[in-house]
């Protein structure tokens, strides 16, 4: 399978009832997201300066939702980087397979919510930056 590129990544703007009564923003699977949802996990209570994340899916595809508060995300195909900053909860971000990434500067109170495109298998993640890279030149020579 090709190695992912970062500029599949992307923000995927979701969408959003406004109401006297308070906002109102939904996600449906294959409408909203290409993915068929396979889980859902949450991050909160993460304490200042922590980083989470840190590692990469060979399967998983994610959208990555700023429920509450804010966060950044540090997306690296192996040959670019770049940051994204989540603090809208209608905005999700899009990640394809095959990318390191990580999360970090969470405000207090934060909550990240996950929507993943497989069940948990720690066989799916490549935790080692090197192994990541030398996956990314694999998986680009075929
Ligand atoms: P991990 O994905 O490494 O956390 P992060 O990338 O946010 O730092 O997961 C932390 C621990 O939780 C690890 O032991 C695996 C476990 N875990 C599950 O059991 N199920 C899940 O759905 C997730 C996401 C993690």
């Amino acid at each position: 399978m090709k190695n992912s590129s970062i500029k599949e990544v992307r923000l995927i703007h979701l969408p959003k009832l406004e109401d006297a009564r308070g906002n109102l923003s939904f996600i449906e699977q294959e409408q909203h997201i290409p993915f068929k949802i396979k889980r859902v996990y949450w991050i909160y209570d993460v304490p200042g300066g922590q980083v989470r994340g840190g590692h990469a899916f060979k399967k998983q595809q994610e959208l990555i939702v700023a429920l509450s508060g804010s966060f950044d995300i540090l997306v690296d195909d192996g040959t670019s980087k770049e940051f994204y900053s989540l603090n809208r909860s209608y905005f999700g971000l899009f990640l394809p397979a095959g990318l390191w990434r990580s999360m970090e500067n969470f405000s207090t109170n934060s909550l990240a919510l996950v929507l993943s495109s497989t069940q948990y298998q720690e066989g799916d993640y490549i935790r080692d930056y090197n192994d990541f890279l030398n996956y990314s030149i694999e998986n680009e020579k075929q």
